[in-house]
């Protein structure tokens, strides 16, 4: 036998080297989203609604994902679930390859806080506060020190294109600006995942354009993947895939 062969075989023979493979394996295989069977029940006395009846689906790494359909068909209750916003009612949801079932609820906030990036319609910036420091609010937690703070809420405004404005306060930003220094405030922590609902409900077609142009970059560039609700195809036709809900489920799913 040629002696690298025996070596490996000697190697394959150590159960530490065994243990390895098997999860480096499972880390090649894994989604970076997977969603088995998810249902989403919101009970009010004896009346029971059910918000998704049922959902699978798996996201890969670096995808960009637009989720439409009508009003009340469940988008934003799945957006919710998948950001570890909201638990399911039932079925099963990794993020990572982590089953979030088995996280408490300082652990799923940390999974939340390290992964996701959120970007809604309204912006949800704070009034009071500079686009700089809005920027700079997720990494209050995660124990950076001031200076790696502002320096890293300055880059992330840099990559949307508003590094002169860090000083402006959101009612001195048009809504295309806020938008933008809302995703800059997603990018901060260096999450892998976007999710935007409804990023452009608020925006004109001229700048909705512009922020779309700036998801396809974030996903290009930097291989962020994005997942964003919106039921306008014209906003939809920059994603890559399309998955359609009605009723709480998902009724089609479209690879371009
Ligand atoms: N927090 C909640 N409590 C009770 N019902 C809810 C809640 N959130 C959503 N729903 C209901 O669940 C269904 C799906 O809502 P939603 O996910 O917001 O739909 P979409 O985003 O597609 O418009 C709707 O019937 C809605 O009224
Ligand atoms: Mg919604």
């Amino acid at each position: 036998m040629p002696q690298a062969k025996k070596r490996q075989q000697r190697l394959l023979a150590d159960p530490l080297v065994a243990e390895s493979l098997f999860a480096f394996k499972l880390v090649l295989t894994m989604s970076l989203i997977e969603a088995q069977d998810i249902t989403k029940i919101y009970s009010f006395g004896d009346v029971e609604l059910r918000a998704l009846g049922g959902v699978s689906t798996t996201i890969e790494k670096g995808e960009f994902v637009a989720i439409m359909g009508p009003s009340g068909s469940g988008k934003s209750t799945f957006m919710n679930i998948l950001g570890c916003l909201d638990k399911p009612t039932g079925g099963v949801y990794r993020i990572e390859g982590i089953d979030t079932k088995d996280l408490a609820r300082d652990e799923l906030a940390e999974v939340r806080n390290s992964k996701i990036g959120f970007v809604f319609q309204g912006f949800n910036l704070l009034s009071r506060t500079s686009a700089i420091e809005n920027v700079e609010l997720p990494m209050l937690y995660n124990g950076l020190a001031a200076k790696e703070r502002h320096d890293r809420a300055r880059e992330a405004l840099k990559a949307v294109g508003l590094e002169q404005r860090e000083h402006n306060h959101p009612n001195q930003l048009s809504g295309g600006q806020q938008q933008r220094v809302a995703i800059a405030r997603a990018l901060v922590n260096r999450a892998p995942i976007i999710l935007a609902d409804e990023p452009t409900g608020n925006l004109d077609t001229k700048t909705s354009e512009e922020i779309m142009n700036l998801f396809v970059r974030l996903n290009n560039e930097s291989g962020i993947t994005i997942i964003l609700v919106t039921h306008e195809p014209d906003i939809a036709a920059y994603s890559r895939r399309i998955i359609r809900f009605k009723d709480g489920h998902i009724v089609n799913d479209e690879k371009k």
